[in-house]
């Protein structure tokens, strides 16, 4: 097994997946390779169908049964410096992985609650499923992790999940998610379908979270300034592909790829709502049959005759961060132009 960074707790390498259906080969995840690092949060953004949930359920292995993984490896580095690759777990280490080192909170989890359980049945089966049975610890726990998403522990913890809102639901998912002390939290979407308040609410919840318990997240969002505020590292996801990668900062003001730049210039004001990603002219691509070279070269502004023809990798040739194209320059000059 490859040795890790000390500071790194995942280590996606050259990971690549595919959804066999009967119209072919949906090619969601190409050599995908990215590091977390331990307490760091990375956003991945990228349109709907970009591959951000096959990229997260591969992380825990929760694909559906029609994906295959044609290559790569998922290192993850426990505390005590183990290291192990989760495409090679058996299922009894899956189970444990799961919850007690990774958790996630799938796209849509809050309407998926089950509804004849009280909150604090789901606590408790989580908690049993994991060796840990004694129901009075499992409650103190619970009724501190619901307080630190801002509830009213007592309330919350004696409900059944219709009788709670969507925000709530949310944040008790994200206490549960933590029960049992993750070092990696992922978190699909997590925001979508709330309204804007409580979509802001629940990113302080968990800004709040992450500084006390420490874990790193993977936060998956089509919303980029939502992820601004919550994420250290930013990766774009464009037809199965990170193409630009990078600190925060870099990513918003320093974008090199002209799609990030794209989304960025779509950026809405924060008074009105508006589907960002989807003001980028033109489709995202067919992934049975991707476009070839640079798989944007359809939609892109900046395109130069060599992107049909050869696959831009990605680099730091250019700026400080990771991206993948040939014509940086010329978003370098866009950006100065705007100003
Ligand atoms: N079970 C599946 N079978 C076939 N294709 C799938 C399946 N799940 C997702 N896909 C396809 O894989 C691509 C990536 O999807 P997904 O990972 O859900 O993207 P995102 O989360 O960014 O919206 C899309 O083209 C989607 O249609
Ligand atoms: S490689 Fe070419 S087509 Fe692709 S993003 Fe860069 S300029 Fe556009
Ligand atoms: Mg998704």
């Amino acid at each position: 097994m490859g040795k890790m960074k000390d500071d790194v707790v995942l280590q996606v390498d050259d990971l690549s997946i595919v959804y066999h259906t009967i119209r072919g080969d949906v090619k969601a995840t190409n050599n995908v390779s990215f590091e977390l690092r331990k307490g760091e949060a990375m956003a991945l953004i990228g349109e709907s169908g970009s591959g951000k949930t096959t990229i997260s359920l591969s992380l825990i292995r929760k694909l559906p049964k029609n994906a295959e993984v044609t290559q790569g490896q998922v290192l993850y580095q426990r505390e005590n410096g183990e290291v192990q690759d989760i495409l090679q777990l058996s299922n009894r280490q899956l189970r444990e992985f799961r919850w007690q080192d990774c958790a996630m909170v799938f796209q849509g989890a809050q309407n998926a609650f089950n509804p004849v359980l009280k909150v604090s049945k789901q606590f408790e089966d989580t908690a049993r499923a994991h060796g840990w049975s004694d129901k009075k610890a499992v409650r103190q726990r619970s009724l501190e992790l619901l307080k630190l998403v801002r509830l009213d522990p007592e309330r919350v913890y004696d409900a059944y999940p219709h009788e709670l809102s969507g925000g709530m639901k949310q944040r008790t998912l994200l206490a549960l998610s933590v029960l049992l002390s993750p070092q990696i939290v992922i978190l699909d979407e997590p925001t979508t379908a709330l309204d804007i308040l409580t979509q802001r609410a629940i990113i302080d919840v968990l800004n709040d979270m992450q500084e006390k318990l420490n874990f790193s997240i993977i936060f998956i969002s089509h919303d980029l300034s939502l992820a601004a505020e919550m994420a250290d590292v930013v990766a774009t996801v464009y037809a199965g592909e990170i193409i630009e990668i990078g600190p925060v900062n870099d990513m918003f003001y320093e974008s090199l790829h002209p799609y990030t730049f794209g989304l960025l210039a779509a950026v809405p004001k924060l008074d009105h709502e508006q589907d960002v990603l989807t003001s980028i002219k033109g489709t995202p691509p067919n992934l049975i049959n991707p476009p070839s070279g640079c798989k944007f070269h359809p939609r892109c502004r900046f395109v130069l005759d060599r992107c049909n023809v050869d696959v831009p990798a990605l680099t730091e040739d250019l700026g400080s961060h990771l991206a993948a194209c040939w014509n940086k320059e010329a978003v370098v000059e866009a950006r100065k132009e705007q100003v």
